[in-house]
């Protein structure tokens, strides 16, 4: 690769310039970006090292001392609750001799020994010490410069991100008007969400990318790649017509409606312009049909924590799969167990890169705190019937994913392109009361070419945030 920053246009080894990889007027992408070694080197140096990803939630690591252990791009990190309360986010990485710090994935402690040679961190980072130190180490350890590199580290909704960027932009600026949805998704009653067990992992033979921009907004594949649930009896895709886009900064939502229709038959009626005033009427809708994952009981606690726009944005589009760039998604929606039971999807997925050529899916199943058991219990396995490793979506997904990946290996296939040309304006609904750039109807792939120009923005801006350097 040649000019990354000197003012001159990032090339690759054969001289391909970055840009001849994407073509704004034709709205496509090449192939070669799914299977080149140059491309996925830069993405760890400038998509993975300066962008906010999501290492955790926060009740995985509930008490101080509590820990997981993750990763940012291809490094190995850290997620601790410190002693104060603060979670921390420090690459695992001993800074004696590069061993692995710590290689359980989860726990709690009051430090981290390297099994190496032994010296100890602080559950912030900090080094504490090392063996024989007095002796060994005669003009003494200058401990404040070796402790374990720390991530910049901020939370939202529960969410806790972490970036290498000490000097970028804000994790609210990285998530847009995006935040707004999480909030409703995520942090809506007072006990909270919180994980349930450790996540599932699993490698998909595909580049992270497949994942990512579909799950910024690609509807159009569900009728398709998914028809098996229709034709078992489970869904009728036809309620999936209704729905709305939202982007912002890269980052896409698929909102779907169903809670109005679902209830006509009531004598509720909602106005759709005046959130404040329909507030009642609205929460009143809600009890006879609670968003997934909550009960009538929960649905109270909403005022505590949602604005009235939100709440109705929930009575409006209950079911919100939203894709946060680079390679997250976080999706509630009403699905069913494997007996067929509608039930609620609670889920987090990540697109951990490995290679050009692989990713670790990591997902994760969330239950409200204050769910009675047997609810918990009914979105567990609707959750894993659905997105798990043996869930009917994630197997059709990653079927779709591996073919691509292999034909882009192809000698003639590798030149062909990712194509992004059905279009539409930006478009607000009648009484939408949520932020960012709306299309409405969907379906279209404005979402997965904004995540693209994003992307494309992110791996072309040449300064790549400075790593801090052992002393
Ligand atoms: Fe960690 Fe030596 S590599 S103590
Ligand atoms: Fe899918």
């Amino acid at each position: 690769m040649g000019g990354a920053d000197d003012g001159r246009e990032t090339c690759l080894r054969d001289g391909t310039p970055l840009s001849a990889l994407f073509d704004a007027d034709e709205r496509t992408v090449s192939l070669r970006l799914l299977n080149d070694r140059d491309v996925h080197q830069l993405e760890l140096d400038r998509v993975f090292a300066r962008t906010w990803l999501f290492i955790g939630h926060e009740s995985e690591i509930p008490e101080p001392g509590d820990f997981v252990a993750r990763h940012m791009g291809e490094d190995p990190v850290i997620l601790t609750r410190g002693q104060d309360g603060t979670p921390h986010v420090m690459l695992n990485v001993c800074t004696h001799r590069g061993m692995t710090v710590c290689r359980s994935d989860t726990g709690n402690t009051a430090t981290f020994k390297c099994p190496y040679h032994g010296w100890v961190f602080g559950t912030d980072g900090r080094m504490l010490g090392a063996p024989f130190e007095r002796d060994f180490y005669r003009g003494g350890l200058d401990k404040s410069s070796l402790g374990l590199r720390k991530a910049r580290t901020e939370t939202h909704a529960g969410l806790v991100f972490a970036t290498w960027d000490h000097n970028g932009p804000s994790l609210a600026d990285h998530l847009g008007d995006l935040a707004w949805y999480l909030e409703l998704m995520l942090a809506r009653t007072d006990a909270g969400l919180e994980i349930v067990g450790s996540p599932q992992r699993f490698i998909v033979d595909s580049n992270w990318k497949l994942a990512g921009e579909q799950w910024s907004g690609d509807s159009y594949h569900t009728m398709t790649t998914h028809k098996s649930i229709e034709d078992l009896g489970f869904f009728k895709f036809t309620s999936l017509l209704q729905g709305i886009h939202v982007s912002s900064n890269g980052n896409g939502l698929i909102g779907i409606g169903e809670i109005q229709a679902a209830v006509n038959d009531t004598d509720t009626t909602v106005a759709t312009d005046d959130a404040t005033a329909n507030l009642s009427a609205n929460l009143e809708l809600l009890r006879k049909m609670p968003p997934g994952g909550m009960t009538a009981e929960l649905v109270d606690q909403l005022p505590n924590h949602l604005t009235p726009q939100q709440i109705q944005t929930l009575v409006t589009t209950p079911l919100m799969i939203a894709g946060i760039f680079p390679n997250m998604l976080v999706w509630t929606d009403r699905g069913f167990d494997s007996d067929g039971n509608i039930a609620a999807i609670q889920r987090i997925h990540v697109a951990q890169p490995k290679g050009p050529g692989s990713f670790e899916f990591c997902s994760w199943v969330l239950t409200e705190r204050g769910a009675p058991e047997e609810l918990k219990t009914s979105i567990r396995r609707a959750s894993t019937f659905a997105g798990g490793i043996s869930g009917w979506i994630e197997q059709d997904d990653a079927d779709m994913w591996q073919a691509i990946q292999h034909n882009a290996r192809g000698h003639q296939a590798r030149h062909g392109h990712l194509r992004y040309n059905t279009l539409s304006q930006p478009s607000r609904p009648p009484g939408w009361q949520g932020p960012g750039t709306t299309y409405s109807p969907y379906m279209r792939d404005e979402n997965q070419w904004n995540w693209w120009l994003r992307y494309h923005h992110t791996l072309t801006q040449p300064v790549t945030p400075p790593v801090q350097g052992d002393k």
